[in-house]
């Protein structure tokens, strides 16, 4: 089956009632035929679901379809990106373990890795994505788990995830990697040698900005010991988000073929204005690492980045004077999304740390939505010019 057909036709087996559509199983716990099978449903012996927050049939559709388009083993779902990445790393850390991480990883997660995970006595190590060496020299036979985001939110850097994950298995460390800004239609990180693959369903997953979601797939050996966390400590993905995030894959990868294609041909219109100093876009052919977005995504994703030439006050000039796009700090909707992440997704990381995640206060993040790429190239034009 392909990845679109998996969207549309993997689903939870039909109720008594016989419907088309998947329905949502709003409740919080599921009854039992008598108290033997209460029983035995708690040892872990029966088929199906006990309590939401363990599991329910709308989320365990949603993991399968993921599972299926990602190639993984086993899932879990969770309340939101950030929970899917907290339960992985609280899940599998304990004190004095130490963690390899990419200088160039979401806000909140850096804070994680930065802030919280060392107060816990863990270590954490940063590297820049495209030090190879420094990769080398990092990751030892003591490191427990690596991290990293490919493409970057929002510099859009990538890795080599074939070479990462053969350092990964000499050092028998566990591969995280954030695929948000891919997605499965354009990267599947465990056919390269990643253990697990982390989603904030939020973004291209729902791809309309309504709901909050996170999902990690991947091998059933480092997903077990994430649900078992989750299922004690509770940020569980509700039965709606779901059903939701669930309907929303049937569409995901026609979405994201023109989600790309704008995206391309956004890149390529701003390449060319003298008001543009530098245009980010793994398919573009000045991206520093083309070859290897040309190999290892199937397409460019739906993120395009660029510095205007000036500072704040002439990105924050062009963002006032657009009249269409969005200003919003989320990402992966059918509308077009600006924002500036140097004052708002990543405000808090050091002045330090935005310069290694090449951040400056001239770059503007586009997530680039469905609407007509000419109305969407004609607002940005308009406020440009
Ligand atoms: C790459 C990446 N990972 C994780 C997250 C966190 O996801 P959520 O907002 O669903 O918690 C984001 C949010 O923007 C993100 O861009």
């Amino acid at each position: 089956m392909q990845d679109s057909t998996k969207g549309i036709r993997l689903q939870t087996d039909r109720t008594s009632y016989r419907e088309h559509s998947v329905p949502m199983f709003l409740t919080s716990s599921f009854v039992y035929h008598d108290a033997e099978h209460a029983e035995t449903m708690f040892r872990g012996q029966g088929e199906g679901d006990i309590y939401s927050r363990f599991s329910n049939p709308n989320t365990t559709e949603l993991i399968d379809k993921v599972c299926a388009m990602e190639g993984a083993e086993a899932g879990v779902a969770t309340a939101s990106g950030m929970a899917a990445i907290f339960n992985t790393l609280a899940a599998h850390l304990r004190a004095g373990d130490e963690v390899v991480a990419s200088n160039a990883l979401f806000g909140n997660t850096t804070y994680i890795l930065k802030n919280i995970l060392p107060s816990w006595g863990i270590k954490c190590t940063f590297v820049d994505l495209s030090d190879l060496g420094g990769w080398e020299t990092a990751i030892t036979d003591h490191t427990k788990l690596v991290i990293v985001e490919t493409p970057s939110n929002p510099g859009l850097e990538l890795i080599d995830l074939e070479w990462l994950g053969s350092l990964c298995k000499k050092h028998n460390t566990i591969f995280a990697v954030d695929n948000c800004f891919a997605t499965p239609i354009i990267q599947k990180p465990l056919t390269y040698g990643a253990d697990l693959s982390i989603h904030s369903a939020t973004k291209w997953m729902d791809g309309q900005g309504r709901v909050l979601g996170g999902i990690v797939v991947g091998r059933e050996e480092y997903t077990s010991p994430i649900f078992d966390f989750l299922r004690r400590t509770g940020a569980s993905m509700s039965p709606f988000n779901a059903w939701i995030l669930s309907k929303s894959l049937e569409t995901l990868e026609l979405r994201m073929e023109r989600h790309c294609s704008n995206a391309q041909k956004l890149a390529e219109y701003l390449q060319n204005h003298d008001r543009i100093a530098h245009v980010n876009y793994p398919y573009l052919a000045n991206h520093p690492q083309h070859d290897l977005a040309l190999s290892q995504m199937k397409m460019g994703g739906g993120i395009v980045t660029c510095d205007i030439r000036g500072g704040k006050e002439e990105s924050f000039a062009m963002i006032n004077r657009l009249q269409m796009l969005s200003i919003t700090a989320n990402l992966g909707d059918s509308r077009t999304i600006i924002t500036h992440p140097y004052t708002t997704t990543h405000s808090k990381l050091s002045a330090e740390d935005k310069v290694k995640a090449k951040i400056s206060d001239s770059t503007l993040r586009i997530s680039v939505g469905l609407e007509h790429i000419d109305d969407i190239i004609s607002d940005i034009a308009q406020a440009l010019d």
